[in-house]
């Protein structure tokens, strides 16, 4: 079946193109196989991320124009936060930079050293911040979570026995809060039931722990939600996105994904005395509790997005593209993608692509420097990369799967340009015997949880005989 077409027509444009095969390759030499540093003008198709990259609507553009810039009470604050009660049922918000200025605040005013915090999965700059205040952020993703190829509708699922487990042990009384993020970045972009965040909601309630939400991709995880939870399919995606954020003490947003803007975030919670303390690290860290690092005009480019994130045509064409992908990489290109596919990219299994390239050789990193150079297309590793070293011993840390992520900006790039990703894709895995894998040249050591930002490698080179 075809996937649902555009239920949208594009008025701007901007030019792309990509320097030669030959230049490609003398690029990832030049920046350290790290594809982070690569300009993006010499990037054809750019899946790094959904984040701040996807187009805004022809009302996001014109709210622009509303923006009121004083610095205390705004308007626009007022039609930020109408719009977080309206569509999110949140009744106190403070906006930030992006999420992860949202992250900072939260953690700084919510959590002591020593803390443990259980999750299904954290984001990488969550569980630094998380980290930073001295927590320690533990995953408890569903065990269907790591098996690529099991069906399973929702795999973003927190793992509720372990959860349990932690809760009522000798270390359950660390816990302040859950966190669990909707949809799971971390581990494919796998939605979570709303039956499971229920039943995280009433284990945490009923040992007087919070709730706490990250919901970057609500939208996307009430679609799924929609699509696949039995019971759930007469209601509509904003019902769902209530339900979602009903279950939840504090929410935590970037709004560069489901709210499609540029630039932005914000904290949003339930209870006023938890609001006047994160006010307090706000003024310090982002800025004035109605402006809150952003400019006037940024909110009222949230707000229109936060009404048309539950537009459910928009969802279905959406995850639709990102369905095709994933089939097309499958059965055109043979390359092994993490299934059933996400909301917001295609994960590439890298380690069944490439079985003969061990953690250590950073099977992921080496398929993302690969597709740059077939086809100058740029997406990011998902796997002993980003997962660091651990800040306490050092050690690399090697995840329970090596993925290499495409990410879909909103509204970006049609169907005919997804098809040159399949055949860049199709290229590397035509190549897979010959492809080693990267050493790791250097790392940054003050940041071990964040160094994929920075970190630079170089292609092993040995012969196929030697390295058997
Ligand atoms: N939480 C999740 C689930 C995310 O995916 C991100 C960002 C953040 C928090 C932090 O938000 O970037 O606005 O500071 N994810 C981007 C990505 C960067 O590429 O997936 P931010």
């Amino acid at each position: 079946m075809r996937p649902p077409p555009e239920p949208y027509r594009i008025r701007a444009w901007e030019p792309i193109s990509v320097p030669s095969r030959e230049e490609r390759r003398a690029i990832l030499e030049r920046t350290g196989y790290n594809v982070f540093s690569i300009r993006a003008e010499d990037v054809l198709i750019d899946l790094l991320t959904d984040s701040g990259t996807g187009s805004m609507s022809q009302n996001q553009w014109a709210a622009l124009m509303r923006g009121d810039e004083s610095y205390a009470g705004s308007r626009s604050y007022d039609a930020f936060a109408a719009a977080v009660e309206s569509v999110l049922g949140m009744p106190h918000v403070l906006p930030a930079h992006q999420g992860r200025g949202a992250e900072h605040v939260f953690f700084r005013a919510a959590l002591e050293p020593g803390a443990i915090v259980p999750s299904n999965a954290f984001f990488d700059t969550t569980r630094a911040h998380a980290e930073l205040s001295g927590a320690r952020a533990l995953d408890l993703a569903c065990p269907e979570a790591v098996d690529t190829r099991s069906p399973y509708p929702f795999k973003g699922n927190i793992d509720l026995d372990r959860l349990e487990e932690l809760l009522d042990g000798p270390n359950g009384a660390r816990v302040p809060f859950v966190l669990v993020t909707i949809t799971n970045n971390t581990g494919g972009g796998q939605p979570v039931s709303l039956e499971n965040l229920t039943e995280a909601a009433v284990l945490a309630r009923s040992r007087d722990k919070g709730l706490v939400l990250d919901i970057a991709r609500y939208a996307e995880n009430a679609w799924f939600i929609q699509q696949h939870e039995p019971g759930q399919g007469e209601r509509s995606v904003a019902e769902i996105v209530r339900s979602e954020l009903a279950l939840a003490d504090v929410a935590l947003m970037s709004a560069k994904k489901d709210a499609s803007v540029n630039i932005g975030g914000f904290v949003a919670c339930r209870d006023p005395e938890l609001l006047e303390r994160l006010k307090t690290q706000l003024i310090i860290f982002e800025g004035f509790p109605t402006y809150g690092g952003l400019a006037g005009r940024d909110l009222e480019a949230i707000a229109v997005g936060l009404y048309e994130s539950v537009d459910e045509e928009l969802l279905a064409h959406r995850t639709g593209q990102v369905a095709e992908l994933a089939r097309c990489l499958e059965e055109e290109a043979g390359v092994p993608v993490v299934l059933p596919p996400g909301g917001h990219a295609v994960y590439v299994d890298c380690a069944g692509l490439f079985p003969h390239v061990p953690p250590a050789r950073f099977p992921a990193q080496a398929f993302a420097c690969e597709l740059y150079e077939a086809g100058g297309i740029r997406c990011v590793e998902v796997g002993s990369n980003m997962a660091g070293r651990d800040p306490e011993t050092g050690e690399n840390r090697h995840p329970l799967l090596e993925l290499a992520r495409l990410a879909i900006p909103r509204r970006t790039y049609t169907a005919s340009q997804l098809d040159l990703v399949v055949e860049a894709a199709a290229d590397v895995a035509a190549r897979r015997d010959e492809i080693k894998g990267l050493d790791l040249v250097w790392d940054d050591p003050a940041s071990p949880a964040l160094r994929h930002f920075t970190a630079r490698f170089a292609p092993v080179r040995v012969s196929a005989r030697a390295s058997r």
